[in-house]
């Protein structure tokens, strides 16, 4: 599978890769960016390289794709991309997201998130994209809700990390 560049109108999401690295880190190393993902924050530009060699991992295997998102000034403002693509006997995969705190709430998803769909949904040919949200992530929440995403279900005790279960809100979106 090819991670093909993807282009709206304000920002420029581009396969993340090792010049990323440093972006990377001063975006995941914040505590409060990282709150309700699955991640600690960075310690140290070893653990963004870990999540490059990840994301590269995921390309190579056919099980998603991930981005660097920049704006026109090419700054650095997130990252996003698809995980857990299943092809067999449906073909659905999950979509993630992060910002860099400094943009929050400046309309950066409302933009972005569209333009991911559109990929899923057409280059990916995806019949449903599920997003996972951390209960109490009212900030996710509204934004899937806002492009209609439906929550479907409360998976208890769905994942381990941070030396716990955490439950997670299911929200799906099927293809127009
Ligand atoms: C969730 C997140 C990606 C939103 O991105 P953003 O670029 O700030 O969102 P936008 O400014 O484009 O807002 C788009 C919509 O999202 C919702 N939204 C975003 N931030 C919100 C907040 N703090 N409270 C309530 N709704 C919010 C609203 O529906 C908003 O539409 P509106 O402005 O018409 O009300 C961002 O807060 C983030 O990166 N959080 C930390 C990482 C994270 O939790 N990722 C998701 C893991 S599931």
């Amino acid at each position: 599978m090819n991670a093909a560049r993807v282009i709206s109108a304000n920002f420029t999401l581009t396969p993340l890769c090792l010049p990323d690295r440093q972006d990377l880190f001063d975006h995941l190393s914040d505590p409060e960016t990282v709150a309700f993902m699955d991640i600690e924050p960075m310690a140290d530009l070893a653990a963004a390289d870990a999540m490059i060699g990840w994301a590269n991992k995921l390309l190579a295997s056919g099980g998603g794709l991930w981005w660097a998102i920049r704006d026109q000034d090419a700054a650095f403002v997130g990252t996003a991309g698809f995980a857990g693509l299943v092809r067999e006997r449906g073909s659905r995969g999950e979509v993630s997201y992060n910002v860099v705190r400094s943009r929050w709430r400046r309309g950066v998803m409302a933009e972005v998130l569209p333009a991911l769909l559109d990929y899923g949904f057409g280059m990916l040919g995806l019949r449903r994209i599920e997003a996972t949200v951390t209960p109490g992530n009212l900030a996710s929440a509204a934004l899937l809700e806002r492009f209609g995403f439906q929550r479907e279900a409360t998976l208890r005790d769905h994942a381990f990390w941070k030396g716990r279960y955490w439950d997670q809100w299911l929200y799906a979106r099927l293809a127009p």
